[in-house]
C-alpha cells in the first residue's frame, strides 16, 4: 500500500479565474496550460492499518493543520472510491520555488492524487485522476497531463465533466518558457481569494466571461497549427484581461509591482527589435516569458541583466504524471 508519483507544475496560457462551485472546485471558464519540465513535486503515500490519522510531511517538516486538512480531503475522496479506510503517511517534496511565487499546489495535488490512488490499488485513468486532483486545487487537474493541456469547465453540477485533456504532448511542439523571478516579496492575495473577490465584486468580470470562449478557441487553433505568434498574442491578451478584472474588485488589488512592469516593457522592446517573445503573469508579480527555442539565449541574456531580476529558470514543455519505483525517488 505504498506508491510514489511525480507531477510537474503548469503555467496557464488562458487562465482559470473564478469558481462556480467552491466545494467541488468547478471553474466558471475553461483554461489552457503548458506543463513545465523543471518544477515538480515528488510524493510518496503509504497507507497502514496501524495509523489512526493521516500524517503529512511537506519538505521534510510536519505540515500545519490547514495543509493536513487539505490533503485529508483528497485522500478521503480516494478512500471512498477504493472502499478502504486506511489512514496514510504522505511525504511530499516540492522542487518548486514557492517563496518566489510559483505555484506548488498544482504539482502537489496532482502527485498526491496519483500516488494515493496507486497505493490503494486503484487503476484510474487520466480523466479520473484529473477530476480528483481538481478537488485539491483547480489548476492541479491540468498537471496530470504533459505538454499542452485544456481543462474543460464542464456543465454538470457534480463536476463529472470538468477535467483536463491533453491537446499536444511535450514532444509535439517545443517552446521555451523563461520563469523570471523578481526581487520582491510574496503575493498578498492568494489566487483562491483573488478569484472569489473578483467574481463576486468586479464589474469587469462579466467582460472576462464574455470573451473567454473566443480566447480558448484562438489559443487552441494556434497550438494545433504551431503558430507561435498567434499563441503569444492571445496569451498576453488573456493575461491582461485577467489582471484587469482585479482592478475593479471591491476592495481592488493587483498582483503586479513595478518590477513586473519593467519586465513587460523589456519584452515589448524585444518585439520591437524583431525577437518574438510574449509574457504571462499568474497570481503574483513574477513573469513567465514564452519564446521560440532559437531565441531563448537572446531573451535570457536581455532579461538576466535587469536589476529587478533575481533569477531565471529556463523551462520547456514537460511530462505528465510519472510513477517512480521506491528506489528511484528523491
Ligand atoms: C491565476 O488553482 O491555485 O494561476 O483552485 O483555488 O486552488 P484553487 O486555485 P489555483 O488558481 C490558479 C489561478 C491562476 C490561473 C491558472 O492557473 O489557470
Amino acid at each position: 500500500m505504498k506508491a510514489t508519483a511525480r507531477a510537474y507544475t503548469n503555467i496557464a496560457l488562458i487562465k482559470y479565474w473564478g469558481k462556480r462551485d467552491e466545494v467541488l472546485f468547478l471553474p466558471m471558464n475553461s483554461s489552457l496550460s503548458i506543463t513545465l519540465d523543471k518544477f515538480y513535486t515528488t510524493t510518496t503515500v503509504e497507507f497502514c492499518s496501524c495509523l489512526s490519522t493521516d500524517v503529512f510531511v511537506l519538505n521534510n517538516k510536519l505540515a500545519n493543520e490547514q495543509e493536513l486538512a487539505n490533503v485529508t480531503r483528497v485522500l478521503d475522496l480516494i478512500r471512498e472510491i477504493s472502499g478502504k479506510e486506511y489512514r496514510g503517511i504522505v511525504n511530499s517534496v516540492n522542487h518548486v520555488p514557492t517563496a518566489a511565487g510559483f505555484a506548488s499546489s498544482a504539482s502537489g495535488f496532482a502527485a498526491l492524487t496519483a500516488a494515493a490512488s496507486k497505493a490503494l490499488g486503484l487503476e484510474l485513468n487520466s480523466s479520473e485522476l484529473s477530476r480528483l486532483a481538481r478537488q485539491g486545487s483547480g489548476s492541479a487537474c491540468r498537471s496530470i497531463h504533459g505538454g499542452f493541456v485544456e481543462w474543460q469547465k464542464g456543465e454538470n453540477e457534480d463536476g463529472s465533466d470538468s477535467f483536463a485533456k491533453q491537446i499536444l504532448s511535450n514532444h509535439d511542439w517545443d517552446l521555451s518558457i523563461l520563469s523570471v523571478q523578481l526581487n520582491y516579496g510574496a503575493k498578498v492575495v492568494s489566487s483562491r481569494e483573488g478569484m472569489k473577490r473578483t467574481r463576486d465584486s468586479s464589474p469587469f468580470y462579466s467582460g472576462w466571461l464574455a470573451t473567454i470562449e473566443q480566447d480558448i478557441k484562438t489559443a487552441k487553433e494556434a497550438i494545433q497549427s504551431r503558430d507561435f505568434e498567434k499563441l503569444g498574442q492571445i496569451v498576453e491578451t488573456n493575461a491582461f484581461k485577467m489582471h484587469a478584472t482585479t482592478l475593479g474588485a471591491d476592495p481592488p488589488f493587483m498582483y503586479w509591482n513595478s518590477a513586473t512592469y519593467d519586465v513587460i516593457q523589456e519584452i515589448q522592446y524585444l518585439r520591437s527589435v524583431g525577437i518574438q517573445a510574449y509574457f504571462t503573469i499568474d497570481a503574483g508579480p513574477n513573469v513567465k516569458v514564452l519564446c521560440d527555442p532559437k531565441d531563448e539565449k537572446d531573451v535570457y541574456e536581455q532579461l538576466i541583466h535587469m536589476p529587478v531580476v533575481q533569477g531565471i529558470k529556463l523551462c520547456h514543455p514537460g511530462p505528465g504524471i510519472t510513477y517512480l519505483s521506491n528506489s528511484s525517488r528523491e
